[in-house]
């Protein structure tokens, strides 16, 4: 029935080249990223799209679960070759994160569609989707990269957990509209390709630096990034081409790599 649907809304909707062309959709998994990654493993090539309509055990950033429940959201992982030096692998997060924007304006032109460094979608405040990377190298080869991306379509605020719903969001909560999931991942796959061929091409997310800066949440804004012991404050203005936040605190600038950001005050 899942199946049916996301085979459907894909075939009427998608226009990529390689992306989600291999496809596996399943009613339940532990986590796509985990089966994109033992796909990976056994050589499956790049572009495989896993999508699962219900995840027993779904992984957030940050060691935190991402629930799952059935029916009503989208979770996905695409899994993907990219011939690049394993250390710009991590800035495909931003990438996915502008493609989400791409595709949901295309949807939903009225709404003003947010990024949140490293990779989150917002919309009105709320969190309407996030995204987990996770990669493989053979020395100083990519092996391949895992992008896992669950986006809240039609959830209602009963389907997620107490602790985040003041936090969340859905398309459904946003609009008081239900969406195809499978037409959604459509779009979203349509607009990745071409920015990660782009980005593959330049080596480096120079190319996007301005359109994240637009659709920054925390441009301009007083921030402080948790990054292990070494928290690190200031007014964030842009990222650098290789996706650190800039933050500028007077005279000083100070680069954050990961962590979650805050905006204080
Ligand atoms: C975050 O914490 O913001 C990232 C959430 C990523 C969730 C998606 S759902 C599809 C894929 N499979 C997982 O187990 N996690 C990602």
């Amino acid at each position: 029935m899942f199946n049916d649907d996301i085979n459907q809304s894909l075939r009427d909707n998608l226009a990529t080249e390689s992306l989600g062309r291999a496809l596996l959709v399943e009613e339940v998994l532990e986590s796509t990223n985990l089966t994109a990654s033992e796909m990976a493993g056994m050589g499956m090539p790049h572009g495989l799209v896993v999508v699962a309509d219900r995840q027993t055990g779904g992984r957030g950033r940050n060691g935190r679960a991402w629930l799952s429940p059935a029916g009503v959201n989208l979770y996905f992982s695409m899994l993907l070759r990219p011939s690049c030096p394993p250390g710009i692998v991590p800035q495909i997060a931003i990438l996915t994160a502008l493609a989400e924007r791409r595709a949901l304006g295309q949807l939903l032109p009225s709404l003003e569609i947010q990024v949140k460094w490293p990779n989150d979608v917002l919309v009105k405040g709320g969190k309407l989707s996030g995204i987990l990377c996770s990669m493989s190298c053979q020395g100083t080869r990519t092996d391949y990269a895992i992008v896992g991306v669950g986006i809240n379509v039609n959830a209602l605020a009963a389907d997620f957990a107490p602790d985040v719903r003041s936090k969340a969001t859905s398309l459904w909560l946003l609009t008081g509209r239900c969406f195809p999931r499978g037409k959604v991942l459509a779009l979203f796959l349509n607009q990745f390709e071409p920015l990660y061929r782009k980005w593959l091409k330049a080596a480096s997310l120079s190319p996007f630096l301005a359109e994240w800066r637009k659709a920054s949440v925390l441009e301009g804004k007083q921030v402080t990034v948790e990054q292990g012991n070494a928290p690190v404050t200031g007014v964030v203005d842009g990222i650098t081409a290789d996706g650190q936040l800039i933050l500028r605190d007077g005279q000083r600038t100070s680069l954050a790599t990961a962590g979650d950001a805050h905006v204080v005050g």
